[in-house]
């Protein structure tokens, strides 16, 4: 008999391993560590239950169509119709695809009966909930016990939520827990591009690029380190969501007219001044748009400086908010 897949050793092997008792499976870590390729043979697991109902979920439209077409050489006995894309098996079980696109993204499974749901780059989610959202469907209607596969890297804008899900970096990876409150199994198990020989076999230049990537992306991409903001003042801070190209940012309502204008400042002479300017939309979204930065400069100068910014902006600005240090005696001490 020829064999299609067989998993790796290792990581791979121990992700689709887990028993039954175990809810939720996160299979991360660095990029290229097998997590897509274990997915697609996860959903499997069940399919001859003729009441099995398998789903993935992917950001995009495109993103699922590369996924369909890999998932395809697996599911050599499936039919597949319809868009998005239903895999139907001899059995009768079903593994329906479907992406995050839609504005009814969240909720358009609703009221189905999932008895395995695999989440790809869970860290394109931006918000628990709206991962709570997707896992009230997962139950099962047939023999094969309800679970949960995500995958995901480190980086995304589901960062931090994640991280906090699974406690990575304070639980034993590749040990499940109880979660207390829903008295469910949860586990996080890491891989990396070292658990991976075939694509090192495919492209062994890729594992070239991810050492060449700058921090934090090298961190994240090539060691799967979820670790990169630790320390930060905003934990939540994140660059992949936070800074927005100036286009993106009007489509979120940078630049209009109703929108309030404000300085905030923060002075210091031997410790850096700051200067921010910020607009803020009438739904309470905050927009830094520029900054003024820099030490060891007379008030006079730092006033005059962003005296200049301001008029090249143009903008109406209603206050100007300082710290207390500005009206000390002595600001230059
Ligand atoms: N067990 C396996 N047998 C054969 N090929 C595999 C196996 N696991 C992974 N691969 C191949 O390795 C390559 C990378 O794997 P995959 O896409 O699953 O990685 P990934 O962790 O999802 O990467 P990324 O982080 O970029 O999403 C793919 O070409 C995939 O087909
Ligand atoms: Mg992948």
């Amino acid at each position: 008999m020829k064999v299609l897949w067989k998993p790796h050793k290792g990581q791979q092997t121990k992700a689709l391993s887990q028993p039954d008792s175990v809810f939720e499976i996160a299979f991360g870590g660095s990029r290229g560590g097998g997590k897509t390729s274990a997915g697609i043979a996860w959903l499997l697991k069940g399919t001859e239950d003729p009441g099995f109902t398998g789903l993935v979920i992917r950001r995009n439209h495109s993103d699922l169509r590369q996924w369909i077409d890999e998932a395809r050489q697996i599911y050599v006995h499936a039919k597949l119709t319809g868009k998005p894309g239903v895999f139907e098996f001899p059995s009768g079980a079903k593994i329906y695809t479907g992406h995050l696109k839609d504005s009814d993204a969240y909720t358009q499974f609703q009221g189905w009966n999932i008895t395995r749901l695999l989440i790809e780059e869970l860290g394109q989610i931006p918000q628990e909930e709206y991962y709570l959202k997707l896992l009230s469907s997962v139950r099962s209607t047939c023999g094969v016990a309800p679970q949960v596969f995500c995958t995901m890297n480190p980086g995304n804008v589901g960062h931090q939520w994640i991280k906090r899900r699974w406690q990575i970096g304070l639980k034993e990876a590749n040990k499940s827990f109880k979660d207390p409150v829903s008295n469910r199994k949860r586990i996080y198990i890491p891989a990396t591009i070292d658990d991976n020989p075939s694509l090192q076999e495919l492209d062994p230049d890729y594992v070239n690029y991810l050492d060449s990537l700058p921090e934090p992306l090298r961190s994240m991409w090539r060691m799967g380190d979820w670790d990169v903001f630790a320390g930060a003042y905003f934990a939540e801070w994140n660059p992949a969501y936070h800074i927005k190209e100036e286009k993106d940012a009007r489509k979120l309502g940078f630049g209009n007219e109703v929108n309030h204008r404000y300085i905030g400042f923060d002075w210091g002479y031997s410790a850096p001044h700051c200067a921010i300017w910020i607009e803020v939309t009438p739904d309470n979204r905050v927009f830094v748009f520029d900054e003024l930065y820099g030490k060891e400069k007379h008030p006079m100068e730092v006033g005059e400086l962003i005296y200049k910014k301001n008029c090249q902006h143009g903008k109406n600005i209603e206050m100007t908010l300082g710290d207390p240090s500005c009206w000390i005696r002595n600001p230059m001490s």
